[in-house]
């Protein structure tokens, strides 16, 4: 923090350095920002949704150290160091993630609310190498609601999609690797 920190109600901004989308950004949050508002208020990265606001319905889901997490039930604050990947960081250049892909191919939306969150929670579910059939998919990703009732094809996409995404997943795998089992949503 310096002199010219943003100020509010006395509260002085506070430092914080993030690894986002694969790039180091220095940001100064106040302590009651979110995660999910810092991205979407601060930092214009309006692909990760606001549905519930309350940790209920997933549109928030990005990858926090490679694990999934609602970004709106977390202070930006607490995450100094940390590596972040939303939506907009999933894919290379031009080319789709396996994930975006698959639900490109699969028409797995339709208004595509949810889709971002829905992703990245699929990306972090296949990290985690617990769900192996269509069963444990469909109770894996049980916290990425879809208003439009998409579950079959966003069901046809992951499943599609998961051998794909395995070969993408080096840090994730690393943390996986470590025994980090800790899932949001
Ligand atoms: S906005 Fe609904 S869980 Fe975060
Ligand atoms: S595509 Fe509309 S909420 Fe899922």
């Amino acid at each position: 923090m310096n002199q010219n920190s943003p100020t509010a109600g006395g509260i002085i901004a506070c430092p914080i350095t993030i690894e986002l989308n694969g790039q180091t950004r220095q940001l100064e949050v106040f302590p009651w920002t979110t995660l999910l508002d810092l991205l979407r208020e601060q930092l214009a990265l309006t692909g990760t949704k606001k549905g519930c606001d309350h940790g209920q319905c997933g549109a928030c889901t990005v990858l926090l150290n490679g694990r999934r997490i609602n970004s709106c039930l977390t202070l930006a604050v607490m995450h100094d160091g940390a590596e972040l990947t939303t939506i907009e960081g999933l894919a290379d250049g031009d080319s789709l993630h396996p994930m975006q892909a698959a639900f490109v191919k699969h028409d797995a939306f339709q208004c595509g609310y949810c889709t971002p969150g829905q992703i990245c929670s699929a990306v972090g579910m296949v990290s985690e190498g617990r769900a192996q059939s269509l069963g444990e998919i469909r109770e894996q990703m049980s916290g990425n609601l879809c208003r439009c009732g998409a579950y079959p094809n966003i069901l046809a996409a992951i499943e599609e999609a998961m051998p794909e995404t395995r070969k993408t997943l080096g840090a994730v795998q690393t943390d996986a690797q470590k025994g980090v089992r800790e899932v949001q949503p």
